[in-house]
């Protein structure tokens, strides 16, 4: 995972800032989904202000660092069973980092590396998910962990690999009924 700091409305916001190495830094909502409630702070000053107004609304956040190298895309592999079935690149739109299809975002048919592969699956194991979407970042050290999800929509990935992944979910269903 990027380095990541969680916190219950925590008094002492600069070192959050500090732990993630400094600015620039995302903040995301815990609750957030579909990229609402994702805020790159640019700077210290921002995203202290960021982080305090969302401690002010009782809001739980999650500081993270921000992988610049990245750049607004980001890779979802869908996995069944203990197998990558699909996996696409979704790029932001222009001047956007974050990636997510709601946000305006594209996406493409992509062949993982074993290194990413590795990683999707190991996390999908680590949560125990017969079904999940695993989104990770391309960082200069490798492929990181941002979340797991464990009712991935099937419209983009199919619509990006082509492939039929809502029968290989009812067949992992019928084996496992
Ligand atoms: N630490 C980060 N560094 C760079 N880009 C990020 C980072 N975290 C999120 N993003 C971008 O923002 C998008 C939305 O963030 P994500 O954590 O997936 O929230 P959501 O659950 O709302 O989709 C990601 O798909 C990615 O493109
Ligand atoms: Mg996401």
């Amino acid at each position: 995972m990027p380095k990541t700091v969680f916190s219950n409305y925590a008094k002492d916001v600069q070192s959050m800032i500090d732990y993630v190495g400094g600015a620039p830094l995302v903040i995301k909502l815990l609750e957030g989904t579909q990229g609402l409630g994702v805020v790159l702070a640019e700077t210290n000053n921002a995203a202290e202000s960021v982080i305090e107004a969302f401690n002010g609304l009782q809001a739980r956040v999650i500081v993270q660092e921000f992988i610049k190298e990245s750049k607004g895309a980001d890779i979802r592999a869908f996995i069944v069973d203990g197998t990558v079935v699909g996996a696409m690149k979704r790029q932001g739109k222009e001047g956007e980092f974050r990636s997510n299809l709601h946000r305006g975002g594209s996406a493409n048919i992509i062949e993982l590396t074993d290194e990413e592969e590795n990683a999707a699956l190991k996390a999908a194991k680590s949560l125990g998910l017969g079904i999940c979407g695993v989104d990770m970042l391309q960082s200069s050290r490798g492929p990181l962990i941002l979340e797991v999800n464990s009712s991935p929509g099937l419209e983009g990935i199919e619509a990006a690999t082509k492939k039929d992944i809502a029968s290989t979910i009812i067949r992992f269903i019928e084996r496992n009924v």
